[in-house]
């Protein structure tokens, strides 16, 4: 295995969602074996046991709250998100933001509970902040490239380079994934490239119209 990550966030995409997180997942594993190269998914909360129990590859929560057992309603609980079959989670997306207080909450919650954390960031300024709190990863994805089919790693290089120079200063431990408008072979080689040690990505694989042919080539350069 190298150490590069691919972590594919499902969000709440059709095809991701139900039996086509099933899919998704299946062909990340498929993908993953034959490169060596480790690919993650992040399902949706109702779909981590159903992934994870049918696909042995590693099964990230979208999110996750800060809240103990007990009496609390409504919530995405840490030892139910475990007990499903995660083995890390997102935190903070620009699609689901938090506030500072609640990211570092989420950060101790997750890493009691044994679970790798990756902290979405969308500038250096909230990677540099993010890394003081001491997630295993910081995702840097600059918000008006999300979705975009442009990537991060060719449209805004400074991001990934800044977020990698300010997260080695503030807390070597923490690695740096980039994430936004990636799709192919050539975004995650320039990706690497650039420092991060892999990407977050989501609509370039999961709304392809064959998402394993899609991280074939995603992976092809690496
Ligand atoms: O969390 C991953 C994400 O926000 C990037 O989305 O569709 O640009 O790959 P996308």
């Amino acid at each position: 295995m190298s150490s590069t990550l691919i972590v594919l966030n499902l969000k709440t995409y059709l095809e991701g969602t139900g039996e086509g997180a099933v899919k998704v997942a299946q062909a990340c594993k498929e993908v993953a074996d034959d490169s060596g190269i480790e690919i993650g998914v992040a399902p949706q909360f109702c779909d981590i046991y159903r992934v994870a129990s049918q696909v042995d590859l590693p099964v990230y929560s979208q999110s996750l709250d800060p809240v103990g057992a007990g009496s609390f309603t409504g919530h995405a609980f840490v030892q139910s998100i475990k007990d499903a079959g995660a083995v890390g989670t997102l935190i903070n997306h620009s699609e689901c933001r938090l506030t500072l207080a609640n990211i570092d909450a989420s950060i101790t919650t997750a890493k009691n509970a044994a679970l790798k954390t990756i902290v979405c960031t969308n500038n250096v300024a909230t990677s540099a902040a993010a890394a003081a709190l001491g997630p295993d990863y910081v995702a840097v994805e600059p918000p008006e490239l999300i979705g975009s089919g442009i990537p991060v790693s060719k449209a805004d290089p400074g991001v990934v380079t800044g977020s990698v120079d300010a997260v080695k200063r503030i807390n070597p431990a923490v690695q740096v994934l980039c994430g936004a408008g990636i799709s192919k072979g050539e975004d995650l080689a320039a990706a690497l490239e650039l420092g991060s040690v892999g990407v977050l990505l989501a609509s370039g694989i999961v709304k392809a119209a064959n998402p394993k042919a899609a991280l074939e080539d995603l992976v092809s350069k690496v």
